[in-house]
């Protein structure tokens, strides 16, 4: 069994609460700017920020530990290309037949369509992998637990993080994701989450006009 061992938390620091104040006043004002795009530019951006947007998700909570999420990061037009066929064929299926009409109704403010020439355009595709279980080395099965809120969380992180950057995103999440699988050669202990679009809004980007809850229609205090 191993042993738990500890070490004192250095890197907690306490703010003065009037900063404390400001901090978190001035982190929702940022954070009230992020907007789901779906125009991106071809311009590129650094690696390096990428690598950073990722260290930060994998900075984040997670069952146990496990850490049980995997990036894959695209930029090979090829790969772009076949993601893009691949998901342009279930979106078809889905907005022609296998989506309710409640849900095409719900979806028509955001004027979302069959097509998805930002998987292209955009610089960065970021395939974020759910590992339902681990693999050890010798091929056994690790339990993970609490896959799906650890890596809800982490890609959370990441949108921030992506948004801190001065970057946009997209979460989409194609209507069937196995492909995924095959076209990046992932693993089958790894289910397709979401796929983050990452890059600079093209030039005249529209977003549609929706509004946020208010704190008291999303939080009660007792
Ligand atoms: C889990 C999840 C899945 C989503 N899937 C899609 C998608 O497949 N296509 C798309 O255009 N937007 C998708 N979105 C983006 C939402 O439509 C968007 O977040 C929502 O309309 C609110 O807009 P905002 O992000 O600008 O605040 C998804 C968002 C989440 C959190």
């Amino acid at each position: 069994m191993t042993k738990a061992e500890f070490s004192s938390f250095t890197d907690y620091y306490e703010y003065p609460q009037e900063k404390m104040k400001k901090r978190s006043a001035e982190f929702y004002v940022e954070m009230k700017r992020r907007r789901t795009v779906r125009q991106f530019s071809n311009r590129p951006v650094p690696r390096e920020i990428i690598d950073d947007c990722l260290k930060t998700a994998a900075t984040a909570p997670s069952g146990a530990n496990m850490q049980p999420w995997s990036f894959v990061v695209v930029t090979d037009a090829v790969l772009k290309r076949q993601i893009r066929k691949e998901a342009e064929k279930t979106e078809r299926e889905f907005y022609g037949k296998s989506a309710s009409r409640q849900w095409v109704e719900n979806l028509k403010p955001l004027g979302t369509n069959e097509h998805k020439p930002f998987l292209e355009v955009a610089p960065y595709l970021i395939v974020i992998f759910a590992q339902r279980y681990g693999l050890l080395p010798d091929g056994n099965k690790k339990s993970h637990y609490y896959v799906n809120e650890s890596v809800g969380i982490a890609t959370g992180m990441l949108i921030a993080a992506v948004h801190h950057a001065g970057l946009v995103c997209l979460t989409y999440t194609p209507s069937k994701m196995n492909f995924l699988n095959q076209v990046l050669s992932r693993p089958s202990n790894e289910k397709p989450f979401l796929l983050l679009v990452v890059g600079y809004p093209a030039k005249d980007t529209v977003v549609p006009e929706i509004a946020k809850k208010s704190l008291k229609d999303v939080a009660k205090f007792f």
